[in-house]
């Protein structure tokens, strides 16, 4: 039920703010809470129960509210990532549970009604709720500034011809896009489901009518993005907010918004180890790889005699609920030289000084902490935004570099002998914060 949170002044005015369930997209927008009651505001947050339901009693001062919702089986348990979305959006949209939720919540809260409802990007069944409700939301982008704009040009790609994409095609530039190529565009026509890709196109229509769009970054990583977006949007009487890195703006940092737990010795490991000496390996909540892909790395980080922290989570590997390690990996770990947790914290493992190198498929909330940290990447984008953001740390940023192609061991060695020793081509991180 709703309630007035533990710090909640009676006068203050209240937010609503409704995540999409993924931890990649909860994250922020329970940072963005955290940040608004550290500034006087009141935040009540819709969470869909029992699905990736955030735990109350890491957020005090905050309130909760539970969407109760039966996901189907289908929707949980899609391969395919923007296909889960969309269903989700679909599951919810049809049994109104949304629109009930925040009648009801209107309705406690009487006569004074909450001000707005903060949203994701992807969530288009909340933001249809709220319209339906009358009460004016904003758009959370858990993405980049370069990567908003990205999505927001489909007309234009699609109308000059980038997409979809062709074989012939892949290594063009995006002149409209610098430094962009087309295969770092999302590509929706590959969608499994052709239907999502209308609905893609019409989350941009969606975002028009909203009130304001907030955007987890800042002017001095993405000054230019920021002001051409300023520039496309504000005609529309939208407001563009930067407000990030939200991990650092938040009282809420650290590990409190993961829905794992997280492995502790992580850190107790790190303390034994050198300074800038750790590679630490991670592929973020959703990303999948393939059996050959899983067994390519970890040889490739078995024989690279570099220290390591693998995050090897329930579900990486396609089809494999827990992946098993095979028996060079088991050595190295044997030997001291390396670590694998099924989730870390990662935030405190990035500020820790033994890490000196970050493998990341480039997901916005992992490179954010990894910028804030001045730890160089390894990019290697799986889905969606991750390939524009890879881009931008290679080309942009000049803080990490592209692992393309087929992974295979003796490559994986060699890149990160290049991270981890030679530094080849990279800004100093540490000491060049952007
Ligand atoms: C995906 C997208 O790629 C992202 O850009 C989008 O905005 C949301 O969905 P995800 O794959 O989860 O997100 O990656 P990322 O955005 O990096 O978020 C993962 C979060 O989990 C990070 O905050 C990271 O610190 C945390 N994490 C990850 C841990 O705390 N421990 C781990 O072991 C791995």
């Amino acid at each position: 039920m709703a309630g007035v949170g533990a710090d909640d002044t009676p006068a203050a005015a209240r937010v609503v703010m409704m995540p999409l369930p993924f931890q990649g997209n909860l994250t922020p927008m329970l940072q963005l809470a955290g940040a608004l009651h550290a500034r006087g505001l009141a935040a009540t947050v819709l969470r869909t129960a029992p699905f990736n339901a955030p735990d109350p009693a890491r957020h005090p001062g905050i309130a909760f509210v539970p969407v109760a919702v039966d996901f189907p089986e289908a929707v949980v348990g899609s391969e395919d990532n923007m296909t889960k979305v969309f269903d989700l959006n679909a599951a919810l949209d049809a049994s109104g549970c949304l629109s009930d939720a925040l009648a009801s919540l209107l309705e406690k809260e009487a006569p004074r009604r909450p001000a707005c409802l903060v949203t994701d990007a992807a969530f288009p069944a909340a933001q249809k709720a709220a319209m339906d409700i009358g009460l004016p939301w904003l758009v959370l982008h858990t993405c980049s500034a370069a990567t908003f704009r990205l999505f927001m040009s489909y007309h234009i790609l699609y109308g000059n011809g980038y997409l979809p994409k062709r074989e012939s095609n892949l290594c063009l530039p995006v002149k409209e896009l610098p430094p962009l190529q087309v295969r770092d565009l999302f590509d929706p026509s590959e969608l499994p489901n052709q239907e999502n890709v209308q609905k893609i196109m019409n989350l941009w229509n969606q975002t028009k009518m909203n009130s304001a769009t907030i955007i987890n970054t800042f002017e001095d990583l993405e000054g230019p993005e920021l002001e051409m977006i300023r520039g496309e949007v504000t005609d529309n009487g939208t407001l563009v907010f930067n407000i990030g890195p939200l991990h650092k703006l938040s009282p809420i940092g650290g590990t409190k918004t993961n829905l794992l737990e997280e492995d502790c010795s992580c850190i107790e490991w790190l303390d034994t180890q050198a300074p800038c000496s750790v590679l630490y390996v991670s592929f973020g909540s959703l990303a999948q790889l393939t059996q050959e892909e899983f067994a390519e790395i970890a040889w490739g980080l078995a024989n690279s005699e570099k220290p390591f922290l693998w995050v090897v989570r329930r579900g990486l590997v396609l089809g494999v609920e827990k992946p098993e390690l095979p028996e060079g990996l088991e050595r190295a770990l044997l030997e001291g030289r390396g670590k694998v947790a099924e989730w870390a914290p990662q935030q405190n493992v990035l500020a820790h000084s033994a890490v000196g190198g970050f493998w990341t498929h480039n997901g916005w909330n992992s490179t954010l902490e990894s910028i804030y940290e001045g730890i160089p990447m390894v990019s290697r984008p799986i889905f969606g935004d991750q390939f524009s953001t890879g881009r931008y740390v290679e080309a942009v940023w000049k803080i990490g570099f592209l692992l393309d192609g087929v992974l295979e061991r003796r490559k994986i060695e060699r890149v990160i002998q290049r991270l981890m020793v030679e530094k080849r081509g990279l800004r100093h991180a540490k000491e060049q914060r952007i």
